[in-house]
């Protein structure tokens, strides 16, 4: 198995190392808001998680694909009337100096947070405060890498205009851990979420692709879905291994005929999917499309591909692909 790299959990309480916030390094002790923060109250702040992988050849970190990542950020922030007083180098600059201040040697997951930070009871999204920090924890697999059970969740996705899917906002998560929580409560490992009008939107964080007749096949960025930045990175791959592709609306019956199902994100990697709803995908093993595109990301993110050297930037400079 293409293996991404052992790591703590994503469950694993963060109580330490050096953070950014108000525009400085500072210790984890010192990043504190007040119980009135209007997006501790409101759920109005925007986010980001990014991946560092470690290279222990190269002695080096590579953050995969920052500045997608925070370009996505800007957007959400632009969506939620939220001022970043950074542009997209002046943030990989300060998520460099943090990663480095923390002298990581393993893989991390770096959390960009940009919230109302007021602290005011107000609904509303003009007029109120901003904050930003910077934040970044060791991290392994958030999900196995495959043979992953999944379900259809009752929880219907989030509309764009109930709260907009395409930016990454904190509330919006509720959605997310509702759907998780259910699923793995009842012994599946993930959650897939269909949109109001019952097609498949993608699952509770992460990006879904099916395999049909050896075509990959995703739901388009106005099914209510996070434009994913894995799911771009699926798209390059495929080309450049010859695998047709296409955007369209997924109904849920085809998650039961579709010979591969995987999901994509930050978090989740590239994991295969292999019984949903207590019906096998394809074989009930995880396909070779799948497989394939697995393992060429695995290669890709930790910086053993000089194909894909430009999704990385190194933290400490020393060099590699
Ligand atoms: C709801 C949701 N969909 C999709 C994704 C995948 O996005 P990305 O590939 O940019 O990490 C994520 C985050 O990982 C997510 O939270």
């Amino acid at each position: 198995m293409a293996n991404s790299g052992s790591g703590p959990t994503a469950r694993q309480e963060i109580d330490q190392g050096v953070v950014f916030f108000r525009d400085q390094l500072r210790p984890f002790s010192e990043a504190n808001v007040s119980i009135a923060t209007h997006a501790l109250n409101y759920g109005t702040g925007c986010f980001e998680g990014i991946r560092a992988y470690w290279n222990a050849d190269h002695e080096e970190l590579y953050i995969l694909k920052g500045r997608e990542h925070y370009e996505r950020f800007l957007r959400s922030a632009r969506i939620l009337k939220i001022q970043v007083p950074y542009d997209v180098d002046g943030l990989m600059h300060w998520t460099r100096a943090m990663l480095a201040a923390n002298e990581y040697r393993q893989d991390v997951y770096i959390r960009p947070l940009a919230f109302k930070g007021a602290a005011m009871i107000k609904v509303t999204l003009s007029g109120v405060r901003d904050d930003l920090g910077i934040f970044a924890a060791p991290m392994g697999d958030y999900v196995r890498t495959e043979g992953l059970r999944a379900t259809v969740s009752s929880w219907v996705r989030i509309a764009d205009n109930i709260i907009p899917s395409r930016a990454k906002v904190t509330g919006a998560y509720i959605n997310a851990a509702l759907a998780n929580d259910d699923a793995t409560q009842d012994g599946y490992d993930e959650a897939i979420m269909l949109s109001q009008d019952g097609q498949v939107a993608e699952a509770s964080s992460s990006n879904l692709f099916i395999v049909r007749q050896g075509e990959l096949i995703t739901t388009p960025v106005t099914s209510d879905i996070l434009e994913g930045i894995t799911r771009n990175v699926v798209f390059q791959m495929a080309k450049h291994r010859g695998y047709s592709y296409i955007e369209r609306p997924i109904d849920r019956t085809e998650l039961y005929v579709a010979d591969e199902v995987f999901l994509c994100g930050t978090g989740v990697q590239l994991a295969g999917v292999t019984e949903i709803d207590h019906r096998p995908v394809g074989t009930g093993v995880m396909g070779p499309i799948t497989k394939d595109l697995q393992q060429l990301y695995f290669g890709a993110v930790r910086g053993q591909d000089p194909t894909y050297k430009d999704w990385l930037t190194p933290v400490y400079g020393k060099g590699g692909t």
